[in-house]
């Protein structure tokens, strides 16, 4: 059967370096992965077709790209699924992340955002004589992550990283839970205060798209919510996204709704002018479209439903602490 490509090119030895699509008609067998098809593509259809990958089984992670708008491995990813209802597979490179040429991109962000979480064990005092043993049943919770392939899939759908390249980014996220979460690490105060600052854990948007785009269940924005949770247990409060948690939480407990108004405050603090200025567009805008919160803010008629639940998922999280 024939299936159709849509490829997103690049040659930045062109005369002009623009991207650009390229359709490919290629004969594919039923079974063929989108890794297959592009192969067969530059075998036999155009030499210059320039892709990445090595194992062709999921486990080098060279292969991530974005197939129909999302990324993913494309030596796991079944060509006959993708085309589906569709005229043509779109193929690109992975996002946020410079292109080298077609589909390869350029890693080095990714390795340097990796690099910067500290991704090696720091345990103090002596050494010991033979290895740094860990009990089982402290690592069950670190072997879904120990999984990551580094494929960079996450890092290519993050919706943060689109807005704000600083962002470390849900692979080194992840990749420090790793370290935050092991008992032989004892730099845990160190890594949270650095991961607690300006581009670490609180910078996340729970958009989800990682969890999606993972293509080994990691799920970096699990890992990343867990790290706030040690952080904040860690007494690293004193930045915009503790005091934000702290204020929805409160606010929500005592009066069964959000009120946006007093969450603004309670997180930037009124005494904070310039944070207080850089909200009057917004508010501006929110008035303009009639969406502006009221300023007396009333509970929902049965708000102590809201407190009971509250009181039951911190009796539960107490209980899953012990
Ligand atoms: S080629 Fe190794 S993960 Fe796809």
């Amino acid at each position: 059967m024939e299936a159709i490509l849509k490829v997103k090119r690049f040659n930045p030895e062109a005369a002009k370096p623009e991207p650009y699509w390229q359709e490919y008609r290629v004969e594919v067998e039923p079974h063929f992965t989108v890794l297959d098809a592009l192969i067969k593509i530059r075998e036999e259809k155009d030499e210059t077709l320039s892709l990445r990958c090595s194992c062709r089984s999921a486990i080098c992670g060279s292969c991530a790209m974005r197939i129909n708008g999302h990324a993913t491995l494309a030596c796991k990813t079944k060509l006959s699924e993708m085309a589906r209802g569709r005229p043509a597979v779109t193929v690109e490179p992975a996002g946020n992340m410079p292109t080298i040429k077609d589909l390869v991109a350029d890693m080095t962000p990714f390795w340097s955002k990796v690099m910067a979480v500290e991704p090696w064990l720091q345990p103090r005092g002596p050494e010991p004589q033979g290895e740094y043993l860990a009990p089982a049943d402290a690592m069950q919770h670190l072997v879904g992550v120990m999984a990551c392939i580094m494929c960079g899939a996450c890092v290519s759908d993050c919706t943060v990283l689109e807005i704000d390249p600083n962002f470390l980014g849900p692979a080194a996220l992840a990749k420090a839970y790793r370290f935050v979460g092991d008992p032989r690490d004892q730099a845990d105060a160190e890594r949270l205060q650095a991961l607690s600052r300006y581009s670490g854990i609180w910078d996340c948007t729970r958009c989800n798209e990682c969890v999606q785009a993972c293509p080994k269940g990691i799920a970096p924005m699990d890992r990343i919510m867990a790290l706030r949770d040690r952080a904040m247990d860690a007494g690293f409060r004193n930045n915009t996204g503790s005091r934000h948690t702290e204020a929805f939480e409160e606010i929500v407990e005592h009066s069964g709704r959000l009120d946006e108004l007093r969450l603004a405050i309670k997180t930037f603090g009124m005494m904070n002018v310039p944070a207080m200025l850089g909200l009057a567009p917004v508010g501006l805008r929110a008035l303009m479209r009639g969406k502006m919160p009221p300023i007396f803010h009333k509970p929902i008629p049965n708000a102590q439903a809201v407190q009971k639940l509250f009181k039951k998922v911190e009796e539960a999280q107490k209980g899953d602490r012990k």
